[in-house]
């Protein structure tokens, strides 16, 4: 009997200790486009326990700020740096590239970004860096990683910036459907989430593109299948109005950059489910920094064809209602200002609430992870994080995060 009550005080204790109380002066109910003022977030073993009106005492007093689910963001590179864009690129090893990867792993979580999806990496840096972050040895975001993204050779996810007697070839290039198949088989064995593939030229790649399919229909079929089959997401980098339709008929579940969306395509995504990810933050980074931190001459004329373009189209798919996730291709602009897309998603033509519902509750049913929705409520996985002013009067507000937490660990206070 007095061993019974001691094992129920010690697991008393060990609960309480887990569980912590969070005061915010207001909280997103990002569903509904609503404050709750003082409200009390009740966190136990890194789910949300309750949420209620403030009562009694709060461990963590967040009354100044306004609270929000914690942000996703779909496509990121954590492993790269925008001024090893171009050449300069070729001379970072893989081991290198994944401690760049820790470094942006902490600033992207800083910046409010509790989930997030790595979309091609060299090496599998992003497995390591996946793994090193859920053993708790580095902090960082919780992330769904692609390993190498599948591309046609010679295509935007091979390597082109080499002379041929180098002889290199990108580890995801596969040509023809069944060579594709194993592509998928083989980033899977190796710890693939999900499977990165590029559909259509680039903006950073030498001599191809955006406009242009690279995988034909038959080569996205197979690779579709054989990843659902496996049991994994397929993200599609397709900027090209082609590429962007053969993706959606092969059964791909989101368009990445989607730039040359036309009406037709617009349609066709509604009607398929897919999920559209316009990163239409990079445009000014690029034509501003590009050429400084080491991108191609060409590289900075493509994005002057489509930057516009994609932001117009984005525009149209929103009106449209198409279903629209948030996804910013950090690495390509510093890592850390994955926020400032808010505010040109507001620019052109987003209420601020649709905004943050494209980071939250979109994003989280595209990454389809349990427990992780996008939302405060009870029984979800405690992300949480705080900003000072109104976000949904300027989406800017969510540019400097003041409060972070991760599965009820504060990592930014
Ligand atoms: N990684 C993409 C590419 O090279 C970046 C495109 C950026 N431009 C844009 N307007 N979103 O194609």
């Amino acid at each position: 009997m007095i061993k019974t009550l001691l094992l129920l005080t010690m697991f008393a204790h060990a609960a309480l200790a887990a569980t912590t109380v969070v005061r915010c002066g207001r909280l997103l109910d990002v569903t509904a486009g609503v404050y709750k003022t003082n409200v009390d977030v009740t966190v136990k073993d890194g789910t949300i326990a309750s949420v209620a009106a403030a009562a009694g005492k709060a461990d963590i007093d967040l009354k100044a700020l306004t609270c929000l689910p914690g942000l996703i963001d779909v496509h990121d590179h954590l492993t790269g740096d925008p001024q090893n864009s171009g050449y300069k690129g070729l001379g970072i090893s893989v081991p290198r590239s994944a401690l760049t990867g820790a470094k942006n792993a902490r600033l992207t979580l800083e910046a409010g970004f509790t989930s997030v999806r790595d979309v091609g990496a060299d090496g599998y840096a992003d497995v390591a860096l996946r793994d090193a972050i859920e053993a708790g040895e580095i902090p960082g975001p919780r992330l769904m990683v692609s390993g190498p993204a599948l591309g046609i050779t010679g295509g935007h996810c091979d390597e082109t910036l080499l002379a041929p007697e180098f002889k290199f070839k990108s580890a995801g290039v596969a040509d023809g459907p069944w060579a594709a198949r194993a592509k998928v088989r083989e980033v899977v064995k190796y710890g693939a989430d999900l499977i990165k593939v590029c559909a259509s030229g680039g903006v950073m790649s030498k001599g191809d593109q955006p406009g242009t399919p690279q995988y034909t229909v038959e080569e996205l079929r197979a690779i579709a299948e054989e990843a659902h089959k496996l049991g994994r997401k397929v993200a599609a980098h397709a900027h090209g109005t082609q590429s962007i339709k053969d993706a959606i008929n092969a059964g791909i579940d989101s368009i990445e950059h989607a730039s040359l969306i036309d009406a037709e395509g617009i349609a066709m995504a509604k009607q398929h489910g897919t999920f559209l990810v316009f990163d239409v933050y990079n445009d000014d980074f690029i034509l501003a920094e590009g050429l400084k931190n080491g991108m191609l001459p060409e590289s900075i004329e493509k994005e002057k064809k489509i930057g516009k373009l994609q932001r117009e189209n984005f525009r149209k798919a929103y009106l449209g209602g198409a279903r629209l996730a948030f996804g910013t291709d950090g690495g390509v602009y510093p890592h850390g200002g994955n926020a400032k897309q808010f505010a040109v998603m507001v620019e052109w033509g987003m209420k601020p609430i649709e905004a943050i519902r494209a980071a939250t509750v979109v994003s989280a049913e595209l990454i389809g992870i349990a427990g992780v929705k996008g939302i405060v409520a009870e029984g979800t996985r405690a992300d949480l994080i705080a900003v000072e002013g109104d976000p949904l009067k300027d989406a800017r507000a969510l540019e400097s995060v003041k409060f972070v937490m991760r599965d009820g660990f504060v990592s930014k206070k």
